[in-house]
């Protein structure tokens, strides 16, 4: 009978946990009850060792201070470091059988130990967990999925080895997966309203224009001193990630390159295809495109770039898990709802830098989203543990989550339009162990020699997590904005103590790329983010030439006193959003333009003076 476990938790004083969200969440809605015969995969999701030690084992491979500076781990230490105990598999395991009397035949660990596995019937599910199952709608694309919204629980004593249970309450992020790219005012993929693209009748006349209005790679150039031709050949690796339906074509990569990055021509990616990604499907060109010509272009012909290709158009949960679990083994089949189809586990490549240029959740601290995100926020510190550089997109929608302008109302609802309310973050960007960029512009009738401003054609992401407190690295810088610039809002408006982001920002917009037989200009801090995870890779091709590791989580190390020199500071401009102006760009960090944007030869300097 469904909550029986819940009534017998009230009448007896049984501790019980319960994570009971009681709305159905946004964009879903109740298709109908779940069908009690029908089988349900469930998995449990055990609780790490020694995770409440990550940020230290972290600080001590990747602040510049310590002597264990570049020292990054194995794959096999993070996850023997990090795999549930015996005491918590036994536990939960000993629950199941003993308890709930369930055939022990049935129940299965996973291959790492981290995940128990077993298959119920909905009514046997229903049970297990005081819960009601119901097959839910997405109002956007008629995706359903089996969940109990209104929560389910466990015995006290099995949930401290819980992280929680799939599935259940977390319907999947369909409804906020986006791209930060801008968009073309062709209706396509995204429902989103961003600055629309403007095409560009003959790009030979783009020459005479100033960086202000036309961005090219020389223009980049010009801005961040950046001049690098990389050395290290196949010993250093960087990746875009690509999801969904975002998808390149060859023929437009090669109109790019002819024009600009002549040593290029003839060159693509190399796929990782993951959960089906294959970047041939037909599809939208917008964000692939814009990323890996920047990528490629700004790096030249000696680095490859590799393209992680994520999920199809039917997938039906595109979020960070299969990108996260197909690198790292220890992760597939913690995460990802039930039907998630985990053969790429542990088995794809992993690459020194990964630029993302996506969001995924709201930063919202919602009992079905947070467990989810700062699980994959916790994923991507283990794999920075091991050297990887996650660098992400702040966003364009300013203070609001998306360009749809999603704010928080005073009663918890998420509404989009910029209405007045809390403000929104978005997530991988707002996960500390992720580099989040913001976007800049060269000023009307300015050039590449004055100081860049933020962005005006749309408000780049920016503000305070609430899921995620703000880390010891960024507390000075932070401290600083908040007692001499920081606005006078209400104090529900934003959290001050949360992770405050972005960390630096790059130009992003207008830049001349070649997208579907045509040049245009696009942007977004979809372009802020491949811009600095070039740089940054030719960061780690100058280490790696010099005998060192690559530079791994770098967040502690920008913040430090050694890298003050390597960044242009802006600080003239705004991110407006929920009917506020947002944030104002200061001298020194802030929650617009972050550190700035990077003097290449400063930033490459500090990082070769670290071991
Ligand atoms: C790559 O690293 C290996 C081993 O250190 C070295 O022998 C080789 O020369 C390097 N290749 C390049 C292109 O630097
Ligand atoms: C790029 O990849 C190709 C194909 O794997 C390889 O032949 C080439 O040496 C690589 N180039 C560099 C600079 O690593
Ligand atoms: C998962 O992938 C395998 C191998 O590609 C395929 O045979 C199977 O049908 C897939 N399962 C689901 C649920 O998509
Ligand atoms: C929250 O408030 C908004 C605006 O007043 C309203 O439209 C919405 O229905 C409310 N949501 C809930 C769950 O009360
Ligand atoms: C900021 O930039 C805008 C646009 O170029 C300019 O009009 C304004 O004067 C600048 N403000 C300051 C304080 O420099
Ligand atoms: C930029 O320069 C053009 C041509 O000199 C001038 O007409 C325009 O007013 C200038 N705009 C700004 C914002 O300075
Ligand atoms: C603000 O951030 C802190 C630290 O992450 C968190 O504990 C708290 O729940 C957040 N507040 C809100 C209202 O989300």
């Amino acid at each position: 009978m469904a909550f029986s476990r819940l009534l017998l938790c009230l009448a007896s004083f049984i501790a019980c946990a319960v994570a009971a969200p009681r709305v159905v969440p946004d964009g879903w809605s109740i298709h109908r009850r779940a069908d009690p015969d029908a089988t349900l995969p469930l998995k449990f999701t055990l609780a790490q060792s020694n995770i409440h030690n990550l940020d230290a084992y972290l600080l001590d491979v990747a602040d510049p201070k310590s002597p264990n500076y570049g020292k990054h781990w194995t794959p096999a230490k993070v996850a023997d470091t990090f795999r549930p105990s015996k005491e918590t598999v036994d536990t939960v395991h000993s629950w199941l059988v003993n308890d709930a009397g369930i055939d022990v035949q049935k129940i299965r660990l996973s291959k790492n130990g981290d995940a128990l596995h077993l298959d119920l019937t909905v009514a046997e599910a229903e049970d297990l967990l005081g819960a009601e199952y119901f097959v839910y709608r997405h109002s956007d694309d008629g995706m359903t999925h089996v969940g109990c919204h209104q929560g389910y629980t466990l015995p006290e004593h099995v949930s401290k080895h819980v992280d929680f249970v799939w599935p259940t309450t977390y319907l999947g992020s369909t409804s906020f997966v986006r791209r930060d790219a801008e968009v073309s005012s062709v209706p396509g993929f995204g429902r989103v309203s961003g600055a629309p693209k403007i095409p560009v009748d003959d790009v030979s006349a783009l020459a005479a224009e100033g960086c202000d209005t036309s961005v090219t790679l020389d223009c980049l150039r010009g801005l961040y001193k950046y001049d690098y031709t990389p050395v290290s050949g196949d010993n250093n690796s960087v990746a875009v990630a690509e999801f969904s339906i975002e998808v390149y074509r060859p023929a437009d990569l090669d109109m790019f390159f002819n024009t600009y990055a002549p040593d290029q021509v003839g060159h693509i990616p190399e796929t990782i295809s993951i959960a089906g990604g294959d970047p041939t499907a037909g599809g939208d060109l917008g964000e692939s495109t814009l990323d890996i010509e920047l990528v490629m272009g700004l790096l030249g012909s000696k680095q490859n770039l590799s393209l992680y290709q994520i999920g199809d158009a039917a997938s039906t949960s595109v979020f960070l898990d299969p990108l996260l679990g197909a690198v790292d083994g220890s992760y597939c089949e913690a995460e990802g709802v039930s039907s998630q189809n985990l053969t790429d586990c542990g088995n794809k490549p992993t690459v020194n830098v990964v630029s993302i240029s996506y969001h995924f959740n709201p930063d919202v601290t919602d009992p079905t989203i947070s467990p989810i995100v700062q699980r994959e926020c916790t994923e991507i510190g283990k794999l920075s543990l091991t050297g990887m550089t996650f660098i992400a997109s702040s966003g364009d929608g300013g203070v609001g989550y998306s360009q749809s302008g999603f704010c928080q109302l005073a009663n918890g609802t998420l509404q989009a339009g910029n209405p007045k309310g809390a403000f929104l973050g978005q997530l991988p960007a707002s996960c500390p162990y992720v580099t989040a960029v913001g976007a800049t512009s060269v000023a009307t009738n300015k050039t590449v020699d004055d100081p860049e401003i933020a962005t005006t054609r749309f408000a780049s992401g920016g503000g305070f997590s609430n899921n995620f407190p703000r880390p010891s690295w960024q507390d000075d810088a932070v401290t600083n904005y908040l007692t001499n610039f920081g606005p006078n809002y209400a104090d529900n408006i934003f959290n001050r103590s949360g992770r405050a982001y972005p960390d630096v920002a790059a130009n992003g917009w207008p830049l001349v790329i070649a997208e579907s037989g045509q040049f245009v200009k696009s942007g977004g801090t979809s372009a802020s983010a491949p811009i600095f995870a070039a740089v940054i890779t030719a960061v780690n091709d100058a280490r790696i030439a010099a005998g060192k590791s690559p530079v791994g989580w770098i967040n502690p190390a920008l913040y430090s006193s050694d890298f003050a020199k390597a960044y242009n500071d802006v600080t003239n401009g705004t991110n407006p959003g929920c009917s506020t102006q947002g944030f104002n760009a200061a001298p020194g960090w802030d929650p617009v333009t972050g550190l700035g944007t990077p003097n290449f030869p400063e930033l490459l300097a500090a990082f070769l003076a670290l071991p």
